[in-house]
């Protein structure tokens, strides 16, 4: 049974899906977590045989008038979990987030389950510090990355970056790398050798100021020990269309070239999600 919500203009009710549409599978919502006003993140069941590699997206959303309305979500959990997690921003007037951010326990959303993308491993020749440079809710993809222990096995250090507006935006990463250091296996594998580096632009913290301008100005290699070193970095990036295309000007200023799934380089990048 479908509960009525009324959220402002849009009506929502979601509950479980009558129809599935050919291509797409439906998942239990499990938990939904919002940690602020712009960001929430759930979990869903993980269709059995549904594979994906670790720092993929597919497309998920809702029944919309009778219709599969989807977006591209990178899958925030790693490919070893028996369960999905996303990360989603809320926009108010946006045609999925103002409907998904509504999501509650026992409702149902759809997948396409098709994943793809160019934030994994496979896109990346070997290096030895991997670089994991997000802004905003561009952080989902490498929510997968730090928790897969294939990470640690390739590469001996792992930076993970994530600017923020402001200090609160913050937490889901923090709360990603507790679970990194305090998770008993885990824990384990990652051996210390995970860095995170969060900063914010606009709320006053100690580590303030955007990743460009730390490349820029020697503050990433005064926090990391070392500047960008093209012949020992791998660089993966997910943020906004600015912010991708200012850090990879940086990667190939520096002489990286960027890689493929078909054309494995020095550095991929992946557009965050907005809607
Ligand atoms: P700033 O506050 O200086 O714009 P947004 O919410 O606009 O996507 O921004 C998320 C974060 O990404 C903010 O901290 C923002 O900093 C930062 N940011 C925006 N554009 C860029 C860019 N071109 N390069 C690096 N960081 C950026």
């Amino acid at each position: 049974m479908c509960k009525d919500r009324k959220v402002g203009v849009n009506l929502t009710m979601q509950g479980k899906i009558e129809t599935v549409p050919k291509g797409f599978a439906a998942l239990d919502v499990l938990s939904v977590h919002h940690w602020t006003d712009k960001t929430f993140s759930f979990t869903t069941t993980r269709p059995a045989g549904f594979r994906f590699r670790s720092g993929e997206f597919a497309m998920i959303g809702l029944m919309v008038d009778g219709k599969p309305l989807v977006r591209a979500y990178s899958i925030a959990s790693p490919n070893w979990d028996e369960e999905l997690e996303f990360y989603s921003i809320k926009v108010e007037d946006g045609p999925l987030t103002s409907r998904l951010q509504h999501l509650a326990v026992g409702d149902q959303i759809l997948i396409r389950p098709k994943p793809v993308g160019t934030l994994v491993h496979d896109a990346l020749t070997p290096g030895k510090r991997l670089i994991l440079l997000s802004t905003g809710t561009g952080i989902a993809p490498f929510a997968s990355i730090v928790r897969d222990p294939e990470t640690y096995e390739k590469f001996e250090q792992v930076i993970l970056t994530h600017t923020c507006r402001d200090a609160h935006e913050l937490d889901y990463g923090f709360e990603i790398v507790r679970q990194c250091e305090q998770d008993e296996l885990l824990s384990e594998v990652v051996g210390g050798r995970l860095l995170h580096l969060p900063t914010t632009t606009r709320e006053k913290t100690a580590t303030m100021g955007r990743m460009t301008d730390w490349l820029a100005d020697g503050r990433f290699e005064a926090a990391t020990g070392k500047a960008l070193t093209p012949a020992e970095d791998r660089v993966m990036i997910c943020g906004s269309m600015a912010m991708l295309q200012e850090h990879k000007t940086m990667c190939e200023t520096a002489g990286m070239a960027e890689g493929s799934n078909s054309e494995p380089g020095d550095f991929v990048i992946e557009k965050a999600f907005v809607d």
